[in-house]
């Protein structure tokens, strides 16, 4: 998308929809808002009194100006209360108004920068959100529609009355649309069917990446990960004829090689597609999990919007990447598997396949000697019954700044994260009999906890941070995903960790 800030009045603007917004409870528009409404002969004071319109939050109501050629329809998007005003509600604010665009066929838009007013916020920050929210508001998946529903939105055109907002809202707006724009490209991988995604494709990608970003792409294949001894993760990929790959994708900014930081490490579980394998899933649950590659998509996702930003860290991006299939090949449970850093393993389910890629990686990442590790993986179902469809992700950590960076980083992208524990306790349940640890504790009680102590045992050297992002990946069908929709994949992950990568030198 195209989007450009303008000094100008929002209520001269020639688009197919402007946007202005309200705040709850305002009974007489202020600042751009009211000059939009002098245009339309009072419609929206009117709008506010017929009470259909209570400006809540992400609420939308279009108008239709009858005398003025420069618009065909105006978008008028509640802020929600203004006592409650954030960043991160004019960036919904933001994602409403384009998702309502794009529902009307518009192709462009023209919007006052929300919060940069009345709101409060900083211009720079303001037309960020904003920027951010237009790109994830209008995203749309229709590779696959032979005649596509809805047309895509093209241009985002920020209008600011004020000509000294204008270079900060500039440079605001560059940063909020290459941050939503990673998201989204890690939307399209989550949303592309599992039949297209595979290992492979994904290795293509991170090297489509690479070349277009200059970042350091490197594939290990089977050869070299039987060589290296990643046996945790051969095991899982034995029983698909898709080739499993290791996907190492590095970002180092331009002074790296004067300063000698270490870099940060994210890993990110890429099953392309999780049937479960012998411990079976069943046939409701098993078509969502082509979203199974969720967090490696958030990490490349994050490494491209490291890149983007030019961020002064730098980043590497750890991808493991394998199918979990049934076929006469397929590891079975009972097997015992050794993992890179040689501790051995008794695979008591095929469906906690996810650890066991993981569990190669984080014992990859110590040849870095790395700032920190976080690894990002749809990893439980537990998870999801933890904390809800949509509710938060769940972050591990014994790190206490670790810890306190992600939480500011979930405050500052809004992507939601709640930490939980990590009790010693959790690990007793993993203990096997005939190997070193075993991958399911065989019941259901703290089946993410059990799974972050698993995990434990491999990043060895670092400070770790596990968030499971099973809650947030995939937002199924009739349960849109809130607040940037349609349902499908959501990203998450991608605008949290440009948000910690960002602030990462600082503290
Ligand atoms: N990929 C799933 C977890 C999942 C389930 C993510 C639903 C998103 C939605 C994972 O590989 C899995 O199957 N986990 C098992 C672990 C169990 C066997 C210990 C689970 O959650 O049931
Ligand atoms: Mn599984
Ligand atoms: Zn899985």
């Amino acid at each position: 998308m195209n989007i450009t800030v303008t000094l100008g009045n929002i209520a001269d603007q020639s688009a197919s929809a402007i946007v202005v917004n309200l705040f709850e409870g305002l009974q007489n528009p202020a600042g751009a808002t009211r000059a939009m409404d002098a245009k339309l002969g009072s419609a929206i004071r009117a709008l506010i009194v017929s009470g259909d319109f209570k400006g809540k939050l992400g609420e939308t109501a279009v108008l239709y100006p009858h005398e003025n050629a420069l618009t065909t329809r105006v978008i008028i998007v509640g802020l929600g209360k203004s006592g409650e005003f954030s960043v991160d509600h004019a960036r919904q604010a933001a994602g409403a108004a384009a998702a309502k665009a794009v529902a009307l066929g518009c192709r462009t838009i023209a919007t006052v920068v929300h919060g940069a007013g009345g709101g409060g916020l900083e211009a720079k920050a303001a037309a960020r959100a904003v920027a951010e929210g237009v790109e994830l508001g209008a995203y749309q998946f229709a590779e696959y529609k032979s005649k596509a529903e809805l047309a895509l939105l093209e241009s985002a055109t920020l209008v600011e009355m004020d000509e000294a907002k204008i270079a900060d809202m500039e440079a605001g707006a560059r940063q909020g649309q290459a941050v939503g724009e990673c998201a989204n490209f890690a939307r399209d991988l989550v949303n592309q069917p599992p039949n297209v995604c595979t290992p492979s494709y994904l290795a293509a990608k991170a090297e489509q990446l690479a070349a277009a970003f200059g970042l350091k792409s490197r594939t290990i294949d089977l050869a070299e990960m039987r060589e290296l001894g990643m046996g945790a993760l051969l095991g899982v990929a034995q029983g698909s004829s898709e080739p499993p790959k290791f996907i190492v994708l590095e970002y180092w900014p331009g002074s790296t090689a004067i300063t000698h930081l270490a870099p940060v490490i994210l890993v990110g579980k890429g099953v392309t597609f999780d049937t479960g394998g012998y411990s079976i899933k069943t046939a409701a649950d098993m078509p969502e999990m082509k979203s199974d590659m969720g967090g490696a998509a958030a990490v490349l996702g994050a490494v491209r919007a490291a890149a983007m930003l030019n961020l002064p860290t730098p980043v590497v991006g750890l991808v493991p990447a394998s199918e979990n299939m049934i076929s006469g090949g397929s590891y079975r449970p009972a097997d015992v598997l050794t993992a890179l850093n040689g501790k051995t393993i008794e695979v008591t389910n095929t469906d906690a396949e996810g650890r066991l890629l993981l569990a190669d990686a984080l014992a990859y990442a110590r040849r870095y000697a790395p700032e920190a590790v976080i690894d990002m993986a749809t990893l439980t179902g537990a998870a999801m019954i933890a904390l809800g469809r949509g509710g938060a992700a769940a972050l591990f950590t014994e790190h206490e700044s670790l810890s306190q960076r992600i939480l500011a980083a979930g405050a500052a992208s809004g992507e939601r994260v709640w930490p939980l524990p990590l009790y010693p306790d959790y690990l007793e349940w993993m203990k096997s009999d005939v190997a070193d640890i075993k991958n399911s504790a065989g019941d259901r009680y703290a089946g993410t906890g059990a799974s972050a102590a698993f995990l434990k045992e491999f990043a060895d050297g670092y400070p770790w941070a596990h968030l499971d992002i099973a809650p947030m990946a995939f937002a199924a069908k009739g349960q849109p995903a809130k607040p940037y929709g349609p349902a499908g994949a959501t990203g998450f992950g991608v605008r949290l960790m440009a948000a910690l990568l960002e602030n990462w030198q600082g503290d």
